[in-house]
């Protein structure tokens, strides 16, 4: 168990003292202001991960992770087979990054701390200082340059520990090694970070690691996916009953600071017109943990599908549920679908039209009419009105909550064919970014409270399945030196940054 004492902090948030500059601004500033509807203290980032970035993964100490487990058990599970031992080492050049970031004129940077570089064997082991001296020294070099620390505490990787002791996430112990993490975090870092959120898309993590059983720990049942083990109707309900009762525990350890969940969303286009309200909020309530959060239970639209599959909460979880204050949320968003009502009438199989999914099946075409151009991906179309439109639910849902666009990009797959000036003239990015700003300064100025954007992601990185394949970046990475190159799409970044960010004196 954890019996650290909790530690508080004395802090205000950095929103209230940020807002104080308000009192500077004159009549002029207000015209300025309707002209672009980001706020002075709007935060334009970059995104990253530490599986995908740091790289070092026997350096100083750490501890093994699922994923350096899973990667290296089964290297055919990622397409070019390749892992991220080395990823593009940032853990090493970190300094030349921020480099980077500065050439952007970026205010935040999002990254996650490596469970297992800073507790190698959960709370099985020591604390390791190494993994603490690291991101003290990456959290301070980017405080000064001007960068706000935006810290996650976890992004999809384990100590590996964890997993074979108790089966990570299906186990309630994982939220006291949750809580553990959490605490050494904050005691370590909370005194310059201000900005920490919990976990990384649990939502969209969970239907990948125990539904349809693509990632670590590869659990799932036939027909969503060809495993070993697991039982795709069961075990994702239980794990993500795990991640929203870990979330509260480390809100209850860190009352005091700005602290999110973060969701994997993407916006929903209703397939038939009549009862699309339902059907949209169906899909969208099975796929956004938010609810227990703020009201302490799961949404009826859940429950009236899913049933006794639905772990339930017990009064006291309620009760402290109810008590969380979630300061924001962060939204990753990537694409759109069109939603096909696989309740009140029959579905072709496919993603979403099971009970385990809401019986809402994702579409991305209506006839022959696509919902937006495809990218490389073939789950990334480009529909800018979605992200609105996702906005202005969460707005409405949330009581118009504080929220952060905490990823949203755009990927290159690599062909052999491609040349390194094609993917440095990246003008499908440019055309992506800026249809999703736009949309972005749409919702705001439709009343959204958007934060901040981060663009996911200012390297080329290790992508999961895809190794490093699918790039990602604002800036090259070349995979035998570690060079990074800026892309065409950094200098626009820069640009446009340097357009709508207002600095806080004129
Ligand atoms: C308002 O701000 C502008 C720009 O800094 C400045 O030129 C102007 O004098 C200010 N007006 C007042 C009334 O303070
Ligand atoms: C932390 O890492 C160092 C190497 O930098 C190692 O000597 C030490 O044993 C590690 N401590 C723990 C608790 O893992
Ligand atoms: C599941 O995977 C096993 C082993 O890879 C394979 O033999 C089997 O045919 C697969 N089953 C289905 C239904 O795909
Ligand atoms: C798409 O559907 C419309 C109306 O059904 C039809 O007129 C058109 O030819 C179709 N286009 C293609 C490319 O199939
Ligand atoms: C970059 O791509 C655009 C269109 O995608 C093309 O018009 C332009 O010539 C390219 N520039 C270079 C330097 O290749």
């Amino acid at each position: 168990m954890n019996n650290l004492p909790i530690f508080v902090f004395i802090i205000i948030l950095q929103s209230l003292i940020l807002s104080s500059s308000c009192l500077y601004q004159n009549s002029s500033h207000n015209i300025l202001q309707d002209s672009s509807p980001f706020p002075s203290d709007f935060l334009f980032g970059t995104a990253s991960s530490a599986y995908q970035y740091e790289g070092a993964f026997l350096t100083e100490g750490k501890g093994l992770n699922n994923w350096d487990i899973f990667t290296h058990e089964n290297p055919g599970k990622i397409r070019d087979e390749n892992n991220g031992d080395m990823a593009v080492d940032q853990y090493h050049r970190f300094k030349e990054d921020i480099q980077l970031m500065t050439s952007l004129g970026v205010n935040g940077y999002r990254f996650s701390i490596s469970w297992s570089r800073v507790l190698p064997r959960g709370r099985f082991g020591g604390i390791n200082y190494s993994g603490i001296k690291y991101y003290n020294r990456l959290i301070d070099a980017l405080i000064s340059r001007g960068i706000k620390p935006f810290v996650t505490l976890n992004h999809l990787d384990y100590p590996q520990e964890l997993e074979n002791r108790f089966q990570s996430w299906l186990s309630p112990e994982m939220q006291n090694d949750f809580g553990y993490l959490a605490d050494i975090c904050f005691k370590h870092f909370g005194d310059r970070v201000k900005h920490w959120t919990t976990l990384n898309e649990p939502n969209q993590q969970i239907i990948l690691t125990h539904l349809k059983g693509t990632f670590p720990p590869s659990r799932c049942s036939l027909p969503y996916g060809n495993c070993s083990q697991g039982n795709s109707e069961r075990e994702p309900f239980i794990a993500a009953h795990n991640t929203i009762l870990a979330h509260a525990k480390a809100v209850h350890i860190y009352r005091r600071g700005s602290l999110a969940l973060w969701c994997k969303h993407h916006g929903l286009n209703p397939l038939a017109i009549p009862s699309q309200i339902e059907k949209l909020q169906r899909e969208l309530n099975l796929f956004i943990p938010i609810d227990p959060i703020i009201y302490g239970k799961y949404p009826k639209e859940m429950v009236n599908v899913l049933g006794s599959a639905l772990p339930r909460f017990s009064r006291k979880e309620m009760e402290n549920l109810k008590q969380l204050r979630l300061d924001f949320i962060g939204i990753n968003h990537y694409t759109s679908y069109f939603i096909q009502d696989c309740l009140f009438s029959t579905c072709n199989a496919g993603d979403g039209a099971s009970k385990a999914q809401g019986f809402a099946l994702k579409l991305d075409r209506k006839g022959n009419v696509s919902i937006g151009e495809l990218t490389d991906v073939n789950w990334q179309h480009i529909h800018p009105e979605g992200f609105r439109k996702t906005l202005n639910y969460l707005k409405n849902r949330y009581h118009n909550i504080p929220m952060f666009i905490t990823e949203n990009g755009f990927g290159d797959l690599q062909k052999p064919e491609t040349t390194l000036t094609e993917l440095l003239n990246d003008t499908k990015r440019i055309q992506y970014m800026s249809g999703y700003l736009d949309a972005l300064q749409s919702a705001m100025r439709d009343g959204a409270n958007v934060k901040g954007y981060f663009a996911w992601s200012l390297l080329d990185n290790f992508e999961w399945l895809y190794g490093y394949k699918l790039r990602f970046g604002l800036f090259h990475v070349d995979y035998t030196s570690l060079k990074r190159t800026p892309k065409l799409s950094a200098s626009w970044y820069k640009n446009y940054i340097g357009e709508h960010i207002r600095r806080k004196y004129y």
